[in-house]
């Protein structure tokens, strides 16, 4: 690759969405959304349940396929199969091999990201420790509470140090300690180039993303930094903002990046 293909490639944002729509039979979940989030971003897309949170997601990382318009991650039309390697992704409901330990869902999800026998080891010292469960990873997951296969999840997905990291409401069922902590490594991750995309419809979260989306009804109501969407409603919180940018979207439309 030269020199000016590989400034090209590294310039392309994280994420590029245009125009996509996402139906489930007669209901339209996702509504002609456009969004760019540039790399190294901590990018927050806050939503009441069932605004489409999760199936935006989904679309960006080419789990899912649009109905209508084009996803990219880092310059490459999705969905593509290679591109597993270069991104993490968190479910929102935790995909692990219940009758198998912690460690060995780690190694097993390591190998599958093509990591090599001693960082995968050094990983998931890492990882685990990072989550608070070192002194439980010999345990079966059937013996876990669900914060702890939360964390578990959490951990496998920052694995392989992927270029984007894509998690969903990835904080759900761990305790306010170890959240703060997870927020204080989502920040360091932005901080050293990884991208990070975090579902969540918690507003003191939220608060702490460089841009939010807000999402209502499969639209993009907003998508700005938590201080500009304060500002630019004149409300108090981003509680407020969300619930006057509803009802502006109700007699206006939607965000339109595009
Ligand atoms: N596979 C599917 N088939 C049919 N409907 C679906 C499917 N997936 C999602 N939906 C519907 O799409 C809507 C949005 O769901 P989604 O899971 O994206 O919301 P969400 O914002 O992530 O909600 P939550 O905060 O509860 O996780 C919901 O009405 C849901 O029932
Ligand atoms: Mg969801």
């Amino acid at each position: 690759m030269s020199v000016l293909q590989s400034e090209t490639v590294s310039a392309e944002p994280a994420v590029v969405i245009s125009g996509v729509t996402r139906s489930f039979g007669q209901q339209r979940i996702i509504d002609d959304v456009s969004l760019t989030i540039p790399r190294g971003e901590l990018f927050g897309l806050l939503g009441p349940s069932g605004s489409g949170k999760t199936t935006l997601v989904k679309l960006m990382t080419g789990i899912d396929k649009a109905d209508k318009g084009s996803v990219s991650m880092l310059g490459v039309p999705l969905p593509k199969l290679e591109m597993l390697h270069r991104f993490g992704y968190m479910a929102q409901s935790d995909a692990l091999y219940m009758e198998l330990s912690g460690r060995q869902n780690m190694m097993f999800f390591g190998k599958l990201y093509g990591l090599n026998r001693q960082s995968l080891r050094q990983r998931i010292d890492e990882t685990a420790a990072l989550v608070d469960l070192s002194e439980h990873l010999h345990k079966p997951v059937t013996a876990f509470s669900g914060g702890m296969k939360r964390r578990l999840s959490l951990a496998i997905a920052l694995l392989h140090q992927p270029e984007v990291l894509v998690l969903d409401e990835p904080t759900v069922g761990i305790d306010p300690v170890l959240r703060k902590s997870v927020w204080k490594e989502l920040k360091i991750l932005a901080k050293n180039g990884t991208t990070v995309i975090v579902t969540t419809h918690v507003m003191d979260e939220a608060e702490k993303c460089d841009r939010l989306g807000l999402i209502r009804d499969g639209h993009l109501i907003a998508v700005d930094s938590p201080a500009s969407i304060i500002a630019s409603t004149g409300c108090g919180s981003i509680e407020e903002a969300f619930i006057a940018l509803s009802q502006q979207q109700r007699f206006g439309g939607q965000h339109d990046e595009s």
